[in-house]
């Protein structure tokens, strides 16, 4: 079985799980978009839903597989998010933002009840830091910010190369919300719950790419089958 087909079973799995009349937030990537896909099949069949999209990405996949769409400020929950990752650990602390969403995935998965996360069985690891942490910032005064964050990762105890993201084309790449990333090389971040903390006490970091509590559970495909882990 390859990778795509990893990453739908464990969107199938997480379907599972989804009941009628359910207030779903929808997350970014190509695992996530495996679930708005086969989410969408259920809605074209009668399942009663209604999604957040955590980018505009998602909004437009929703969109063109029919799943209806409404915003944190027209409901006042959310039952279940289900969204992939660039890093679980067994505590099931997250690393995300390898596709730059990272600020709406946050808002909508602290706004649910539960968040599920989707994977292939590669993402699983058993300290964060392997994959850059991405920390998404204000344009202005990026110098004093990335001082910042220096200092935040010397405080815990981490270092590594921090570069601002660039799009395929070259250019600076823009979060929907308009801010700049910037992606830190850490190896291996031991105590992920104290940077979160630090990061987001920096006046310029909107928000960082790691999600400390927020997932219930995680839905892990590999060759050896499905791995449910709750947290
Ligand atoms: C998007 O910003 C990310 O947080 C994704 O959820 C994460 O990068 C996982 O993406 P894939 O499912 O494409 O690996």
């Amino acid at each position: 079985m390859n990778m795509d087909q990893l990453k739908r079973q464990a969107a199938a799995r997480a379907l599972e799980e989804v009941r009628d009349g359910m207030q779903l937030g929808l997350g970014t990537g190509s695992t996530a978009k495996h679930f708005v896909e086969l989410l969408g099949e259920r809605v074209a069949a009668g399942l009663n839903v209604i999604g957040v999209p955590t980018s505009e990405a998602t909004r437009a996949d929703a969109e063109r597989c029919g799943v209806p769409l409404t915003t944190l400020d027209e409901i006042d929950h959310l039952d279940i998010t289900v969204d992939g990752a660039d890093e679980i650990d067994p505590e099931l602390n997250l690393i995300k933002g390898g596709g730059g969403a990272l600020l709406r995935e946050k808002i909508v998965a602290a706004a649910s009840d539960r968040m599920i996360v989707i994977a292939d069985d590669t993402k699983w690891v058993p300290t964060l830091g392997r994959f850059p942490l991405p920390v998404e910032v204000i344009p202005f005064g990026l110098g004093a910010t990335r001082r910042g964050i220096e200092k935040a990762f010397a405080e815990c105890g981490v270092s590594g190369q921090m570069a601002v993201r660039r799009a395929k084309d070259g250019h600076v790449f823009v979060t929907d919300g308009g801010h700049w990333i910037v992606d830190a090389q850490l190896g291996r971040i031991a105590d992920p719950a104290s940077l979160a903390k630090a990061l987001s006490a920096i006046p310029g970091v909107v928000e960082h790419g790691l999600f400390i509590g927020l997932a219930s559970s995680a839905v892990l495909a590999g060759g050896e089958g499905i791995r449910v882990i709750e947290r």
